[in-house]
């Protein structure tokens, strides 16, 4: 499903290059749920960036469903990350203009798909992720936390074959963090939907069946948890 090989990717800075990712190798399979670790600075929102094709790396390729995403022009890139890329993201991004139900709508806008499917296919997803009476409110009359969980229908509502997270529960507090915890491996069991989700927090971290590390821009897969390596 995705496939990151030999990864490496520098910044240059008025003449300075800072090799922030260093051969990075691993493959995530359909359905697992994966957490990223690392310290601040290790590299985990640039390898998500890489592989959720928002920049290109400086060396090796990502594949998703065997499609390499570095070989792709801007495009065929934008095309192919509206129907096969989910992101979710720490600050939510939703638009204040916009009620809740056309926030998560607007990517299947950009797919031409028609009013009413769209209207069906978010309401839907909203009663999922237990906003079913607040889509005609908008982004500013939620918590917090209410609002990552919009962020997250939005995501899937193009059923995209992997999404990716920074740092999804960065925003909230503890109780809210597990609630949203609880929705993603719920949306990861019942609908396999494959997540790749970056992370501070260990108690994240400790709830996921597979966890990858950055240290000094290199990868450690950590030992999966009583029985449930891969
Ligand atoms: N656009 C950029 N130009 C130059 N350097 C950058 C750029 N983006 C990131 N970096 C550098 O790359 C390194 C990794 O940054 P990155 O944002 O990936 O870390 P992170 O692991 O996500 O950290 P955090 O946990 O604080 O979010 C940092 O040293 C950062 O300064
Ligand atoms: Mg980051």
């Amino acid at each position: 499903m995705l496939e990151v090989d030999r990864l490496t990717h520098s910044f240059v800075n008025g003449g300075e290059n800072t090799t922030v990712l260093k051969n990075v190798h691993f493959t995530v399979s359909q359905g697992e749920m994966v957490a990223l670790l690392g310290s601040s600075g290790s590299g985990k929102s640039t390898l998500l960036n890489l592989m959720a094709g928002l920049m290109k790396p400086t060396e090796g390729s990502i594949r998703i469903n065997g499609q390499a995403i570095e070989k792709m022009n801007e495009n065929q890139l934008a095309e192919f990350r509206r129907s096969n890329i989910g992101f979710i993201f720490q600050a939510y991004e939703l638009i204040p203009q916009l009620t809740v139900r056309e926030n998560v709508e607007l990517p299947l806008v950009f797919q031409g798909i028609r009013a009413k499917e769209r209207r069906a296919k978010a309401a839907e997803l909203l009663e999922r992720v237990g906003l079913g009476s607040k889509m005609e409110m908008y982004p500013s009359q939620l918590s917090g936390g209410q609002q990552q969980r919009v962020s997250i229908a939005r995501s899937l509502i193009t059923r995209p074959a992997i999404v990716f997270a920074d740092e999804p529960t960065g925003n909230l507090d503890t109780k809210t963090e597990k609630e949203i915890i609880d929705l993603l491996i719920e949306l990861n069991e019942t609908l396999r939907i494959t997540f790749v989700i970056v992370t501070h927090e260990l108690e994240v971290a400790r709830r996921t069946k597979r966890v990858i590390q950055l240290r000094d821009g290199e990868l450690v897969e950590e030992s999966g948890q009583a029985g449930e390596a891969e």
